[in-house]
Parts: structure tokens; C-alpha cells; sequence
């Protein structure tokens, strides 16, 4: 009998103290939630997005690097963000000096600088988007999205990052 309630109490226990560990504030949920966020079980809000973007991406270079950045210079923010990854890798080929990008924070980040800086993903063939992001499923999956189902771009698409020129999306409409 006694064994019998333990085998109750001891996992309702349980729960009761995870639940409090996780539904309080503290470092323990923090680091829970933000693990979440990174693997793509809880989406990021459009604000969290924006201070992964500048923070995550101004490690090895500078801000403007990536507001600067134009439809002129090279391709859409989905094949730049693919080849920082690949940059990371090379930064962390002797010592791992940067956390590499998971899917969804890159998804997100991508995102972020579209709609900040600019998405010109139109004046490209798919096709060749797709080529450049190789079996980047995540980022073949964000280009394959409409600009208005995807949440974090569809929120900030009304907002400019201080210091850049926005790109306009469709060519020659100014
Ligand atoms: C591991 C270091 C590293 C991280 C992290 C990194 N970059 Fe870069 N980035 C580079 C390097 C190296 C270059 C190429 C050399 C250069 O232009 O300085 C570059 C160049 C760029 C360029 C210029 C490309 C061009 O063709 O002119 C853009 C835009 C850019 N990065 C955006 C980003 C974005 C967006 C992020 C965040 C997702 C990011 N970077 C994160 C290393 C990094």
C-alpha cells in the first residue's frame, strides 16, 4: 500500500515542481524558455527577433555591413544569412568562438533584415534562390512563405533600420 501511494505522490510531485520551476521566473525558466525559442518550439516575438538580429549578427562585423547592404550588392537577405553560417563555421574551425545560428533563430533573423533593411527576393528567380541555399531547408522553407504569412517580416514591415536606405520591392517605383 504505501508503496503503492508513492508511485502517485512521487510523480504528481514532480510535476507540481517542474510546473513552478517553469511557470516563475527565474533563471532555470529563463533558460528553459530561451532554449525553446532557439529550437523552434516557442516563436520569437517581433521585438525578441530584432535584438537576436543586431545582436547575433555583430559579432564578427559591424551593423552596417548589414543595413548598407542592397539590392545591388548581392542577393536577398535568405542567401546572405545561409553564408554567414558558413562563415561561422570557418570562424570556428580552430577554437569555437561563435555560436552557430540554429534554423529558427536564422529564420527569424532573416526576417528581420528583410523587412528592416530589405527583401528583393522578387527580382530573383526562385530557382536560383534555391540553388544558393543548397539543402537549407529552413531558409527554403521561409522563401517559399508569402512576405504576408510570415509573422515577424508582416510585423516589422513598416519599419526601417536607423542608418539604412530601404530597399523598395518592386524595382522603379520610387
Ligand atoms: C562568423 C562571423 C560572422 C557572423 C556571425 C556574421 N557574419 Fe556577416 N560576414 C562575415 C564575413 C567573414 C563576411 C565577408 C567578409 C566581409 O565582407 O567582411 C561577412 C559579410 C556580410 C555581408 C556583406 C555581404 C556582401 O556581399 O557585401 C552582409 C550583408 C552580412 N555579412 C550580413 C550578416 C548577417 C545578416 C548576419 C547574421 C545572420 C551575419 N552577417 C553574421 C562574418 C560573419
Amino acid at each position: 500500500m504505501k508503496k503503492r501511494l508513492w508511485v502517485i505522490v512521487l510523480p504528481l510531485f514532480l510535476m507540481l515542481a517542474i510546473s513552478v520551476l517553469l511557470l516563475t521566473s527565474n533563471p532555470v525558466s529563463s533558460w528553459a524558455l530561451s532554449t525553446a525559442k532557439v529550437n523552434g518550439y516557442i516563436a520569437y516575438t517581433p521585438e525578441e527577433a530584432t535584438t537576436l538580429a543586431y545582436t547575433r549578427c555583430t559579432t564578427c562585423h559591424q551593423v552596417e555591413k548589414i543595413i548598407q547592404y542592397c539590392s545591388r550588392c548581392g542577393p536577398p537577405f535568405a542567401v546572405v544569412t545561409n553564408t554567414m553560417r558558413k562563415f561561422v563555421q570557418m570562424a570556428n574551425l580552430e577554437t569555437k568562438r561563435v555560436e552557430q545560428f540554429t534554423d529558427a533563430e536564422l529564420v527569424a533573423i532573416t526576417q528581420v533584415w528583410n523587412a528592416l533593411v530589405g527583401n528583393w527576393e522578387g527580382d530573383w528567380r526562385k530557382q536560383d534562390i534555391k540553388r544558393l541555399l543548397g539543402n537549407d531547408q529552413a531558409l527554403i522553407d521561409l522563401i517559399d512563405t508569402a512576405v504576408e504569412d510570415r509573422p515577424i517580416e508582416a510585423a516589422l514591415k513598416n519599419k526601417t533600420a536607423p542608418g539604412s536606405y530601404k530597399e523598395i520591392q518592386s524595382f522603379g517605383v520610387k
